[in-house]
């Protein structure tokens, strides 16, 4: 039985040419009939200690549909930091509080009263990082009656959609990316009233708020071997070389382009959700619509490579 080190042994477990290698899965079942993108499993309890070859399995589905759906999981927040310690090493979001007995988990709670909503925008996550997450793992501790649904866009099948000379010119364009958009200096979640709003302990330090970062506008997922669409006007100021001015028309382009639905999958959290989603493929936009109602949530992240 395995819980932490098991990403350098699975490593070897790639996809040829793009395309997923057929699997028959022995420990887990899995479900894709559920939208363009993303697999619901069943048939595994997440809080207890997994074998290894559970974990290559999840591993594997996880990389073929960009997004895992479980339900039902009963999870401590320490052991939800030990399922996302299956994948990799875990990282710490610079914006937000975690919680005090675990430096991994943060909390991210929309209160009845508040009025914006965290992750309220289509992006991939933390993209202005040098190393941004490759995995984020969200479980619903208290989720909305009606509302609050999380959209997961397949960005690597819509890249594959555009035109070549459309991905050939994007792939010669680097972008700069910053969390300046959203946390600097007049962003959305800035000063104290985005933390009163949030609900959450909100915090990070100005100076990484203003960072600027350079990463492709088109990345190649370093496991799979696809490539994706990365940029969003939420975390890419602008393309190398160009004004932001100049630059958001190409965002809005792209943007229109991967949340068309036959890209994109809506899922409905119970209590006990848990969605594990690729960073490096997909991007995620979390519905405002729960006005009134509160919405509890856990998010660990695993640590990625810096974008290629
Ligand atoms: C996020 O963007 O990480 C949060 C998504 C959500 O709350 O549904």
């Amino acid at each position: 039985m395995v819980r932490a080190g098991t990403e350098n042994r699975f490593s070897a477990l790639r996809l040829q040419e793009g395309r997923a290698i057929g699997m028959n899965y022995r420990h887990i079942k899995v479900n894709p009939d559920i939208g363009p993108t993303g697999a619901e499993v069943s048939g595994i309890d997440l809080s207890g200690a997994l074998h290894a070859e559970t974990v290559a399995e999840l591993r594997h589905a996880w990389l073929e549909h960009g997004v895992l759906f479980f339900r039902e999981q009963a999870l401590s927040p320490a052991a939800q930091a030990a399922f996302g310690a299956c994948f990799g090493e875990l990282d710490v979001y610079p914006f937000m509080q975690s919680l005090a007995s675990h430096p991994n988990v943060i909390p991210i709670i929309k209160e009845p009263d508040a009025k914006l909503n965290f992750g309220g925008g289509w992006h991939t996550d933390t993209s202005y990082l040098e190393y941004p997450p490759m995995a984020t793992l969200l479980y619903a501790v208290e989720v909305p009656e009606e509302g609050g649904d999380t959209l997961f866009a397949d960005a690597a099948a819509a890249c594959a959609d555009l035109s070549d000379g459309m991905r050939r010119t994007l792939e010669s364009l680097t972008g700069i990316y910053s969390p300046k958009i959203v946390h600097g200096r007049g962003g959305a979640y800035a000063g104290m009233a985005a933390k009163s709003q949030l609900g959450s302990a909100y915090g990070g330090e100005a100076e990484v708020a203003e960072s600027e970062v350079e990463h492709p506008l088109i990345r190649t997922h370093p496991e799979t071997g696809r490539k994706s669409i990365y940029c969003s006007k939420y975390h890419t100021h602008r393309i190398k070389g160009w004004t932001r001015e100049e630059s958001l028309p190409i965002f809005d382009f792209l943007m229109t382009h991967l949340t068309e639905e036959q890209y994109v999958t809506r899922f409905r959290w119970g209590p006990g959700s848990l969605a594990m989603w690729d960073n490096r493929r997909l991007f995620h936009y979390a519905l405002n619509d729960y006005q009134g109602q509160r919405r509890h949530m856990h998010r660990v992240i695993v640590r990625g490579d810096r974008p290629h």
